[in-house]
């Protein structure tokens, strides 16, 4: 069992405002969950960042401006299933760019299968995976003298308050080297009724993935949650652009984590913060990047405005 996952459990249920991190949703059945939002109708993110993607990839590639002489490597924080990358990586290569595709992953399996779906798919563009934590592959790949652009796509940050949001961009920065570039892809802040249904679908997807955690907890901490008993509640703050989900416990009630030999007290309306989806916008951005030499240099929407993936450069 992983030591981190309890220690971060005992931590959050400890606290006064109780609260779990979003980064633990991803165990098997999370992963599968997070591809069924990704396809549900309310959930905007994804489609408009692949309309980008899609038909945008020539402005994307400009605004890189990426020598075709020069080899460089392409290295994407997370590998996903490549759908909007392999838009880009195709546009690149029909274009004759000197250049590598390095995906980076915890999960050698997730790179696998990437991999396996590139060569198929792309049989000229080199695909080279790296599996590990993203700055200790970043961080080995600084004293290499070719170009890095670094992808991290899907509004990602979004899921790191702004206090570590800031330090994901200090320790980025650290690890590239003047010229190099990051395409960071960020949801946009806009009404409530647009951004508050993608968190609250119809289908209840969103709702079994909070869940999901309290269900992991049991299994892997041998915690008694009855998941019946709480429910999902989304909120959304247009003025701060921040999207919170929290689980509420529909009665009081104790829950124990026997892995810990501790019990948990849950007040009826007593709330879990689960996951924080920051939506962002230049100024904000420009606050996050403060402090690093990492600067805005270019910026490309969707064609209906929601999302926007942003070109940073090292100066
Ligand atoms: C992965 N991340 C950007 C998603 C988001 O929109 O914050 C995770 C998610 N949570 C609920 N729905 C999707």
């Amino acid at each position: 069992m992983n030591h981190n996952f309890q220690k971060d459990i005992n931590a959050g249920l400890s606290a006064s405002n109780k609260t779990l991190s979003s980064k633990y949703f991803y165990d098997k059945i999370g992963d599968a969950l997070f591809v069924e939002i990704m396809n549900m109708p309310e959930y905007y993110l994804t489609k408009a960042e692949l309309d980008i993607f899609k038909n945008q990839n020539k402005e994307l590639i400009n605004a890189l401006k990426l020598d075709k002489t020069t080899f460089f490597e392409l290295v994407e924080l997370g590998a996903g299933d490549g759908t909007k990358t392999k838009q880009l990586l195709k546009a690149l290569d029909d274009l004759n760019y000197d250049f590598r595709y390095a995906p980076i992953d915890i999960s050698d399996n997730a790179l696998k299968q990437l991999k396996t779906s590139i060569n198929k798919e792309l049989p000229k563009v080199q695909t080279e995976p790296k599996q590990g934590d993203y700055f200790d592959v970043l961080g080995s790949l600084k004293t290499a003298e070719h170009p890095i652009v670094v992808l991290f796509l899907g509004s990602n940050i979004g899921n790191l308050p702004d206090a570590r949001a800031k330090e994901f961009i200090q320790k980025l920065d650290k690890n590239l080297k003047i010229g190099d570039k990051v395409v960071l892809g960020v949801d946009l802040i806009k009404p409530k009724s647009v951004v508050l249904p993608a968190y609250n679908d119809a289908q209840g997807i969103t709702k079994r993935f909070n869940l999901n955690l309290l269900a992991r907890i049991n299994k892997e901490l041998d915690a008694n949650f009855d998941i019946e008993t709480f429910e999902h509640q989304p909120e959304y703050n247009e003025d701060e652009g921040i999207a919170r989900s929290f689980l509420v416990s529909t009665k009081d009630q104790t829950v124990t984590i026997n892995s810990l030999e501790k019990t948990f007290t849950f007040k009826k309306g007593e709330k879990i913060h689960m996951e924080t989806s920051r939506k962002y916008n230049d100024q904000i951005l420009n606050g996050i990047l403060q402090g690093s030499a990492l600067k805005i240099t270019g910026r490309l929407t969707d064609s209906k405005d929601l999302f926007a993936d942003y070109i940073l450069m090292k100066i």
